[in-house]
């Protein structure tokens, strides 16, 4: 199976970083990013990902203020940059979104970071959820889910050609020659679609990935459309193994009216996890964590999503029906979620956003119960790995990688080593062709 980390800097829970085993600065200290990305390839993962937003909030301070979310943070794609050299197996993945960016920006970062880890960087295409990103680049409001999806879909597109836009060996450097490419193994693109019109090359040579590894999260329709035609990781969030079965089902069966393989794409299930010697201290910790959400943070992070103010709601009431907005624009599966549980569940203001974890719920247990839940994940064939997210970090990634990870190589589910060079290679992806280079001819046709 493959694994991925999700790392939040003082664990995914939203009181994390007021547990005295988290460092409350970690977001900015490159030291326990070195130290935490090293200790996730010493447990042999395949990915260390980093989650991005390019705002930091500029009202609600209040709840912000007590849970700062993307406040305060490095750029990804400059972090990943820097843990390439202090890392030799483990992928690098960093969210960047294709709303407020440009095609050869992003070609250009991600080529740059595949050949500074010598083949392990990957991209999280999001189209952002949130209307302080939009206001730093010169807009009101985000522009509507569907057409943010449709600018994504051109946007995916291009930086692919760009990265097609050299041979593998188009630089000969050749001295006696004297010649350092090949100018017939340049492809400029030539682009004028409805977002974008661009017409160059991408000036560093291809990726070592031939691309880098493409992951997405979208869980709305529109999402899985674009995963099923341009991604080969995706994040997933269910909580149960029928909806996991039921998303796994749906995004491999969209594959082939794009021509993919469902093997191209690797689902992997997002797992919050919450580790302990016993499963009653795994399940005191967790309830020592829910009881420091403080009100104006479980309103606030329900309130985001649910895209309405909570704020002057009574927290042991219901919310009511009226003041369920009735479109949603920014993460529509998480929206869908929270509407679905309000409907459904009856539950007070309080007790919902104590529930509700988009989607998702923390797995609590012993390593060898987390290392059961995921072996029956596994086995049951609703996931090809997962995406772990330590309630605490990085005491969370600890336990994992001390008990979870060598009782899932005891059961022959997971490396005892890297096997691969590139990142690709250890999730098993295919590295692509260049577009432009006729495929060698098969055995067959060459006899
Ligand atoms: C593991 C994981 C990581 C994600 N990382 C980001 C991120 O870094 N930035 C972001 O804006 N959205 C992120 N998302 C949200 C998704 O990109 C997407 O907006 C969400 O799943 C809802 O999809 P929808 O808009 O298609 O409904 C993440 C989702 C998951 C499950």
């Amino acid at each position: 199976m493959a694994l991925a980390l999700l790392c939040h800097p003082t664990g995914h829970h939203n009181a994390g970083w007021l547990h005295p085993s988290t460092q409350a600065g970690a977001s900015t200290d490159i030291d326990w990013y070195r130290s935490t990305a090293q200790l996730a390839e010493r447990g042999l993962f395949d990915l260390f990902f980093i989650a991005d937003t390019p705002a930091a909030r500029t009202s609600n301070l209040e709840a912000y203020s007590r849970y700062p979310l993307f406040m305060n943070v490095f750029e990804p794609v400059t972090l990943l940059s820097a843990l390439a050299g202090a890392t030799q197996h483990i992928g690098l993945g960093g969210t960047v979104s294709t709303s407020f960016t440009e095609p050869y920006n992003v070609a250009r970062m991600f080529a740059s970071l595949d050949h500074l880890s010598r083949g392990r960087a990957a991209w999280n295409v999001v189209t952002s959820a949130n209307d302080f990103a939009a206001r730093n680049f010169g807009l009101d409001k985000l522009p509507p889910h569907a057409r943010r999806y449709d600018r994504a879909r051109e946007f995916v597109d291009l930086v692919g050609k760009l990265w097609d836009s050299w041979e593998d060996d188009a630089f000969v450097r050749d001295r006696t020659a004297g010649l350092t490419f090949d100018p017939a193994k340049q492809h400029v693109v030539d682009h004028k679609g409805e977002f974008f019109t661009l017409h160059g090359a991408l000036n560093i040579e291809r990726p070592p990935q031939g691309h880098p590894v493409i992951i997405q999260a979208g869980a709305s329709d529109t999402g899985k459309e674009l995963a099923a035609e341009t991604a080969e990781v995706v994040f997933a969030s269910d909580a149960t193994l029928e909806a996991a079965r039921r998303f796994y089902d749906d995004l491999k069966g969209r594959m082939p009216k794009f021509g993919r393989e469902p093997e191209a794409l690797k689902v992997l299930a997002g797992k919050p996890v919450l580790i302990a010697d016993s499963q009653g201290e795994a399940e005191d910790m967790y309830q020592t964590l829910q009881h420091l959400i403080h009100p104006v943070v479980g309103r606030m992070r329900l309130g985001m999503d649910l895209e309405t103010d909570l704020s002057d709601l009574p927290l042991d009431e219901p919310i009511p029906e009226d003041r369920i907005p009735r479109n949603s624009n920014f993460h529509k599966a998480y929206f869908d979620k929270i509407v679905e549980m309000i409907r459904s569940e009856g539950l007070t203001l309080r007790q919902l956003y104590l529930r509700y974890e988009r989607g998702n719920q923390t797995l609590r247990g012993t390593a060898t119960q987390v290392a059961d839940h995921l072996e029956e994940w596994f086995t049951a064939g609703v996931a090809d790995g997962f995406m772990v997210t330590p309630s605490l970090m990085p005491q969370g990634l600890e336990r994992f990688v001390d008990g979870v990870v060598p009782e899932l190589q005891r059961r022959g589910l997971f490396r005892t080593a890297y096997t691969g060079r590139t990142l690709r290679e250890n999730l098993g992806l295919k590295r692509p062709p260049n577009r432009h280079v006729a495929p060698a001819p098969a055995m067959a046709a060459a006899k």
